[in-house]
């Protein structure tokens, strides 16, 4: 397994541009299935999911096409041959549950293991079966997998218990194809519902009320094939921007925009840094230590749990205590033990963490467990005295694709040291 090597304590200056976002990528790579026509993606990043996605898509018959130097995708799903998804594929994914919605709404039938947990948690999927069920689906749970059945599904009235992102997204492609109108309430807000809707509008599809907790999707008796480029990933631009922040330098990251983050630079404003962005970019610059400041992760727009890991990682550095709050995922502290063997002083009370800000972080062996916790040690590792290995890099390439050349490209002292 690939290990990273970091000598800290360079301040990070220049400007890296965003990959598209793997959270918009996944589901609109599934929708391809709603349609027997030709789509092609742009922007779609290269990544180790996406890369799982891809091979699950043409399990099932799809044809697809990934130029991983431009990141085009061309797929076509005109003869699927088969409709079970099986758990060896899904196991490694939990978002191969997003291939459930797609083929019941168009082939009536699907077989899809159930995704398993992960290592942040459970992450059962009960919010998307029981709107399935509200669409009219017949579901059954046998041996592990979902079994879906469905003449024909017909449009209803969804009210989600919570504003699930995965669940949402499901929905709306299922939706998409069935008789009638749907409306989901309570649906999640993130800018990757809304850039996953203009796909399928692209497709034909009539939604209205994306990016609201109301979405409204008129089901049409097929869709068409369409042309689309994928947002860029506001996670992986946070990401640099405390990579800037923790090193007390100067970054602008560019392909992302302010909105998609708002809480996030709202909370690094507060913790003492100057933020300017225009329409495509947005840039960070500092000379001083963070100021402590608490964050509660909430669904969006609230401040996003994907960024609460590198949040916490900021403010281990931080003037004074921080309190972190994690509402989403009911086990994502993995990175703390790990923060704290760079001598940070942080203390887990269920799902709070105490952060007491030190001066300075020094290096250590590090382990990465998920994937945005991987992220959060290369942070400590980026400001921490002397030379930091983090292992198990392949978390990272998940979702980052070659962070340690963008960081590179910032005046960061990283190295990746490829396993024999
Ligand atoms: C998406 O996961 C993202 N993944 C996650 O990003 C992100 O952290 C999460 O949304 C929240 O923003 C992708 O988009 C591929 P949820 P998802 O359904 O859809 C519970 C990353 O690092 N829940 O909004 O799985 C669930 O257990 C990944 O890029 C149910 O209980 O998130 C969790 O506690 C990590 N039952 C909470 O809701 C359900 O049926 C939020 O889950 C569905 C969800």
């Amino acid at each position: 397994m690939d290990r990273l090597e970091i000598i800290g304590g360079s301040p990070l200056q220049g400007e890296v541009k965003v990959e598209g976002a793997k959270n918009a990528a996944l589901p609109i790579l599934f929708s391809s299935i709603l349609t027997s026509k030709g789509c092609r993606f742009d922007q779609v990043p290269n990544l180790l999911d996406i890369d799982a996605t891809i091979k699950l898509l043409t399990h099932l018959g799809v044809q697809v096409s990934f130029d991983k130097q431009t990141g085009q995708v061309d797929l076509c799903a005109e003869d699927i041959n088969t409709l079970e998804a099986p758990y060896d594929l899904v196991r490694k994914m939990r978002a191969s549950v997003l291939a459930l919605g797609p083929l019941v709404a168009r082939f009536g039938k699907a077989k899809v293991s159930l995704p398993g947990g992960c290592a942040i948690g459970a992450r059962p999927i009960q919010f998307h079966l029981e709107g399935l069920k509200k669409l009219g689906a017949q579901i059954e749970l046998e041996e592990g997998y979902v079994l879906a059945k469905s003449k024909k599904l017909i449009g209803d009235r969804i009210k989600l218990d919570f504003p699930s992102v995965g669940a949402t997204e499901n929905l709306m492609m299922a939706a998409s194809l069935a008789q009638g109108e749907t409306l989901i309430e309570n649906a999640a807000r993130e800018p990757e519902i809304v850039d996953l809707a203009n796909t399928l509008i692209k497709m034909g599809s009539e939604i209205k009320g994306q990016g609201t907790e109301n979405i409204s999707i008129q089901g049409k008796q097929e869709l068409l094939g369409c042309h689309h480029q994928v947002m860029g990933d506001r996670i992986e631009a946070a990401t640099y921007l405390t990579a800037a922040f923790m090193t007390q330098g100067k970054v602008k990251v560019t392909g992302v925009s302010e909105s998609d983050l708002k809480e996030v630079l709202h909370k690094f404003t507060q913790a003492g840094a100057t933020i300017n962005c225009d329409q495509n970019s947005i840039e960070l610059i500092t000379n001083s230590r963070p100021q402590s400041c608490d964050i509660t992760t909430e669904p969006f727009p609230g401040f996003p749990t994907d960024m609460q890991a590198q949040f916490m990682a900021l403010m281990s550095l931080a003037e004074g205590v921080s309190w972190i709050t994690e509402n989403i995922f009911e086990n994502r502290f993995m990175h703390v033990p790990e923060l704290n063997r760079l001598g940070a002083q942080i203390e887990v009370q269920g799902h709070r963490a105490k952060v007491t800000g030190v001066k300075k972080l020094k290096a250590a062996p590090l382990m990465a467990t998920d994937l945005r916790a991987s992220a959060c040690l290369v942070l400590g590792g980026l400001s921490a005295e002397g030379k930091t290995t983090v292992s198990r890099v392949y978390h990272l390439d998940r979702g980052y694709d070659q962070i340690e050349v963008k960081l590179q490209n910032l005046g960061a002292q990283i190295q990746r040291v490829k396993s024999s």
